[in-house]
């Protein structure tokens, strides 16, 4: 009975370990699929920056002042620095020549603006032209 069970177990990570294997070998053997999967990665960074840069935005803009909205400010461009760091990891320098060459401008303005923020007492003024930073790659808007 339990032989039975760890036999099953051992089946049961072969196989998860095979799939595993399966993707690593894909990613170098065919290259468009691979290309593909990076695609689809670009634009959910993407959502996700557009999605920050919106909210930045609008606490920029609020009525309160820039300074009541310090905080979630500050959370919102770590998370467009997180999510722009993930672009600058995968192996495709390559394959995207654009962002290859505007990528550490972008990061390089957006972790300045919020430094600045962080800073005692805070810098509004980078912040701004963060949510237009998206131009390094977008052409004019
Ligand atoms: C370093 C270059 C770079 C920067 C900076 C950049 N983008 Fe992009 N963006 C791209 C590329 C490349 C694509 C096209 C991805 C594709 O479809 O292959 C794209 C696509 C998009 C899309 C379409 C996503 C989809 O669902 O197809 C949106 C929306 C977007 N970007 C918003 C933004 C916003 C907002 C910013 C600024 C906060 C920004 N981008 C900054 C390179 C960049």
């Amino acid at each position: 009975m339990s032989y039975r069970l760890v036999f099953l177990a051992l089946i049961a990570l072969e196989l998860s370990g095979c799939a595993d294997f399966a993707r690593w070998v894909r990613q170098y053997t065919y290259p468009p699929e691979f290309r593909y999967i990076e695609r689809d990665e670009v634009r959910s960074t993407m959502r996700e920056l557009a999605f920050h840069s919106r909210e930045l935005n609008q606490l920029l803009q609020s009525n309160d002042g820039p300074q009541a909205k310090r905080t979630e400010i500050i959370v919102h461009l770590r998370a467009m620095e997180q999510a722009a760091e993930k672009l600058d990891q995968s192996g495709w320098p390559t394959n995207h020549p654009l962002i290859d060459m505007n990528l550490p401008s972008f990061r390089r303005d957006v972790k300045f603006a919020r430094e600045a923020i962080e800073r005692e007492p805070p810098n509004f003024l980078l912040a701004g032209p963060v949510t237009g930073a998206c131009v390094y790659c977008h052409g004019g808007r």
